[in-house]
C-alpha cells in the first residue's frame, strides 16, 4: 500500500466524497479473520445510485479527539467504528490528527440499507484525499474493508465481486469491478418495511451464526459454485439465471442465520409477503426477482421495463411503508464539501 502522503499535501486538510450502498447477490456472511474482516465467502454485488452517503473529512493538527456528525446528529457507537476507520488511514499518512466529519445518508440508516458500506467506503475515499494519501481505488477497497466489510465493494460501481482470499494478511482479499452498470441497467425497487434500526447488526450476527449455526460449513462449501454462476449469469446478461442464484444465496444465507442460537430473525410479516409478491410477477414473465440483507426491507431487482409494474405490486403489500427506486450507479467519488450540509 502507498502509506505516504504526497509531498503536495498542505493547506486544508479536508475533502468530501460520495459513495452508494451496494447490494449483495452472492452473500457475504461469516469471517475468517475478525480482527483484519476477512470473509469465509467470496461474496459479488450491484452498487447503487439514487441512495447516496455523502462525508466531509477534516483533519485538524494539534486536535485530539474525532468530531463526528451523523445526519446532524452525534452517535457513540458510530463514532467509535468511524474513529477506528480513521486510524487506519492516520497510520498509514503518520499522523495523529483528530477529524471533524459530518456524514449524511439520504435513506434510513442501519435497518438493512447497507449505510456501513456506503458510509466507510465514502469515508475511506474522502479520508484518504484529505490526508494527501495516493491510494489506488483497490487500496482504497482494502482499507474500507477492515471498517466494514461490504464497504470494500461499495468502492466501486456497477456489478462488483470480492474475494475471500486465502492469504492470512488478506491481500489477496479484494474487490474488483466485474461489469460496469451501464452494460447491463437493472433496476432495484425497495420496499421499506421498518425503520428502526435492527437489533443485531450484521458483525454480531455472523459471530452468532459461525459459533453456533450447524449449517456453517455447507454455506462455506456451496459458495464458490454460487459465484461462478453469478459470474457467468452477469456476463452473459441471463436474467433468469441470475434471479435463481440471487434468491438462492440470500434463501441461504437466512436459513443458515436463522439456525444460529439464539436464531436470527431478519424479516418481519411484509417482508415475507413481499417475497412472495416478487415471486408471483416472476410466474407471470416479469423479469424480477427478490433480495433480502440483515435488515426486513426487500430489494427487488428488475429489467428496466418491469419497474413500475414492481413498484406498484411492492406499494400494495400491507405493511409496505415506501418504496424506493434506483438504477445501478458509480462507485466512491470526490464531491464538493457544501453537498454534505445541502
Ligand atoms: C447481509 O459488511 O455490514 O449485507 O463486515 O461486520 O461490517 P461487517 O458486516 P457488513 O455485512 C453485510 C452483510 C450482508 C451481506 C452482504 O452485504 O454481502
Amino acid at each position: 500500500m502507498t502509506c505516504e502522503p504526497r509531498t503536495d499535501a498542505s493547506g486544508e486538510l479536508r475533502a468530501a466524497s460520495q459513495a452508494q450502498p451496494n447490494i449483495a447477490l452472492i452473500k457475504y456472511w461469516g469471517k475468517r479473520d475478525a480482527a483484519l474482516n476477512l470473509p469465509v465467502v467470496g461474496s459479488l454485488s450491484i452498487t447503487l445510485d439514487s441512495l447516496w452517503t455523502r462525508t466531509d473529512v477534516r483533519f485538524v493538527p494539534g486536535q485530539k479527539q474525532d468530531q463526528v456528525s451523523l445526519n446532524g446528529r452525534s452517535d457513540e457507537a458510530e463514532a467509535k467504528r468511524i474513529t477506528k476507520c480513521l486510524d487506519l488511514l492516520r497510520a498509514c499518512a503518520g499522523v495523529d490528527y483528530g477529524a471533524e466529519v459530518a456524514s449524511r445518508n439520504n435513506f434510513p440508516t442501519a435497518a438493512g440499507l447497507a449505510s456501513s458500506a456506503s458510509g466507510f467506503a465514502a469515508l475511506v475515499h474522502a479520508g484518504a484525499r484529505a490526508l494527501g494519501l495516493d491510494l489506488s481505488l483497490e487500496e482504497q477497497s482494502v482499507l474500507a474493508r477492515r471498517c466494514s466489510g461490504s464497504a470494500a465493494r461499495s468502492i466501486f460501481g456497477g456489478y462488483v465481486e470480492w474475494a475471500h482470499g486465502k492469504l492470512a494478511d488478506g491481500a489477496d482479499s479484494v474487490a474488483r469491478p466485474l461489469l460496469d452498470s451501464e452494460a447491463w441497467p437493472l433496476r432495484v425497487a425497495v420496499a421499506i418495511t421498518s425503520t428502526a434500526a435492527k437489533q443485531v447488526g450484521s458483525t454480531e450476527g455472523m459471530r452468532r451464526t459461525a459459533e453456533t449455526s450447524p449449517y456453517q460449513s455447507a454455506w462455506i462449501d456451496t459458495q464458490e459454485a454460487d459465484l461462478s454462476v453469478a459470474r457467468n449469469a452477469i456476463l452473459a446478461r441471463d436474467f433468469d439465471a441470475l434471479a435463481q442464484i440471487s434468491e438462492y444465496s440470500c434463501l441461504k444465507m437466512h436459513a443458515l442465520a436463522l439456525a444460529a442460537q439464539p436464531g436470527l430473525l431478519y424479516w418481519n410479516g411484509a417482508t415475507v409477503e413481499c417475497m412472495h409478491r416478487v415471486r408471483a410477477l416472476r410466474q407471470q414473465g416479469v423479469p424480477v426477482f427478490f433480495t433480502v440483507d440483515a435488515g426486513p426491507q426487500v430489494k427487488a431487482v428488475c429489467a428496466p421495463s418491469a419497474i413500475e409494474q414492481v413498484k406498484a405490486a411492492l406499494r400494495d403489500v400491507p405493511g409496505v411503508l415506501e418504496v424506493l427506486d434506483t438504477g445501478l450507479g458509480e462507485g466512491a467519488r470526490a464531491i464538493a464539501a457544501d453537498l454534505v450540509e445541502a
